[in-house]
């Protein structure tokens, strides 16, 4: 048969040989955020398309031109989360969660975007994302951000640095959009289509083109610093002391405008040159006024988003990040009755050893077809049971790295040995 039903362009398979690593960073991410005393939340994958408009901003890439929105049976138009923080916003309105004191909250899964798929850039991706509503001041950004840092150092990456920003309250992005208004007027010629249109709507969004015909004039525009009160500045200077005192480096950027209409305050981008154009790793900042803007009462909010894909790729061709997922042992089992008294074997050894990683042969096959299945899985040890072991209630060990000699042990011996191997395998 030909014509093979073939995957989204964009959207990939998760393959077994990556799936090792992914589990393992995932793992990092997880338990650094537990221990941080963040708690996880699961959102749906799908929401109403209103809820992303009303919260990116309808003048903005994503909602203009990268939504997968579709119409359901009833008529409803819903959206594939192009990303986490609009419908953690929900939830926590919903839920009544901003009733008590502040909630500090992580989250993963897929996220969808029509972009043009590249190295780094799919259509399908994955983000953790980390969000806290209820902390005004600039500690809880700073804390942010020592979580990324931290995430970092336990995955072995060196080469990333943090730019940070602020974009100002709302009335101080009010000021700046007017001088920003007026300084693109007196150069109209020069605006592309997309920037004439975004002028009036969205005039910020501008700064955040990508044609290279106007990048000269986004680089002479005003920047926004000039129009932070002081409140403003008393914020960023504070988060700049904190991040000093942490030592951890930051570039002041201020062209990052991030891509979400959202933001204000704070907002940083960790980057690399590692991965090419899509150099992006772990992104965020502050939204204070969008639990307002979605229906809930006034709620301070910070948080990031990295990008799985871009990690576990920069983890896999740039760090020192160590996982062992190959398995402990591999039980071959010699003849027919051992055949049968296998998976009894196996199972008491899963039992004596917590965590234990243990292939049993499944599907018979001689004895040399078991030893390279052995090998070819990446175990330790074989675990050798014949007619003899049986009889003798014994299991013969060969160390398939050659370290160890071979040895005959009763179960619990060997449960003891691979106990104490078990514990250096860091997954
Ligand atoms: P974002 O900058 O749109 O922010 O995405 C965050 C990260 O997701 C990016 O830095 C990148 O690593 C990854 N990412 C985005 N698009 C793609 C793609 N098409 N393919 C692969 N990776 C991608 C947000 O989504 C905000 N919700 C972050 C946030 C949370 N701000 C506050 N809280």
């Amino acid at each position: 048969m030909s014509n093979k039903i073939q995957s989204i362009r964009g959207m990939n398979d998760l393959l077994p040989e990556e799936s090792d690593l992914w589990q393992a960073a995932e793992q990092v991410l997880r338990s650094t955020l537990n221990g941080y005393g963040y708690q996880e939340i699961r959102m749906p994958i799908v929401e109403k398309t209103e809820l992303f408009k009303r919260s990116i901003g309808e003048v903005t890439d994503i909602v203009e031109k990268e939504m997968y929105t579709f119409e359901d049976r009833n008529g409803d138009s819903l959206t594939l989360r192009p990303e986490g923080t609009a419908g953690c916003v929900r939830a926590v309105i919903e839920n009544g969660l901003l009733r008590g004191p502040a909630q500090r909250l992580w989250y993963t899964g897929p996220m969808f975007r029509h972009e043009r798929p590249q190295r780094g850039r799919y259509r399908q991706f994955h983000q953790m994302g980390v969000e806290v509503f209820g902390l005004e001041g600039p500690d809880v950004d700073a804390e942010l951000i020592a979580i990324s840092a931290r995430i970092w150092k336990l995955l072995g990456i060196k080469e990333v640095t943090l730019q940070l920003n602020s974009l100002g309250s709302a009335q101080s992005r009010a000021r700046y959009r007017t001088v920003l208004v007026n300084y693109f007027k007196q150069h109209l010629q020069q605006l592309d289509e997309d920037s004439l249109r975004r002028l009036e709507g969205n005039p910020l969004r501008i700064l955040d083109s990508k044609n290279p015909d106007m990048a000269l004039l986004i680089a002479q525009a005003p920047t926004l610093d000039e129009s932070l009160d002081d409140a403003d500045r008393d914020h960023f200077e504070q988060l700049k002391r904190m991040l000093d005192q942490m030592d951890i480096a930051y570039e002041i950027n201020p062209r990052l405008v991030r891509g979400l209409d959202y933001y204000g305050r704070t907002v940083f981008e960790w980057v690399t040159e590692l991965l090419g154009a899509q150099g992006t790793i772990c992104a965020g900042g502050r939204y204070d006024g969008l639990v307002e803007q979605v229906g809930g009462k006034a709620t301070r909010a910070v948080g990031f988003a990295m990008g799985i894909e871009r990690l576990v790729e920069l983890i896999r061709e740039h760090s020192s990040f160590e996982f062992k997922a190959s398995p402990d042992a591999y039980l071959v089992l010699a003849g027919e009755a051992a055949a049968v008294s296998g998976l009894k074997i196996a199972e008491q050894l899963r039992s004596a050893v917590p965590q234990l990683k243990l292939l049993s042969n499944l599907g018979g096959g001689g004895f040399k077809a078991q030893f390279k299945r052995a090998d070819r899985c990446g175990a330790r040890f074989a675990l050798v049971v014949g007619d003899d072991e049986l009889e003798q209630e014994v299991v013969t060990v060969k160390d398939l790295t050659g370290e160890l000699e071979q040895q005959t042990l009763s179960i619990d011996g060997v449960a003891q040995l691979l106990a104490s191997y078990n514990g250096k395998r860091s997954l």
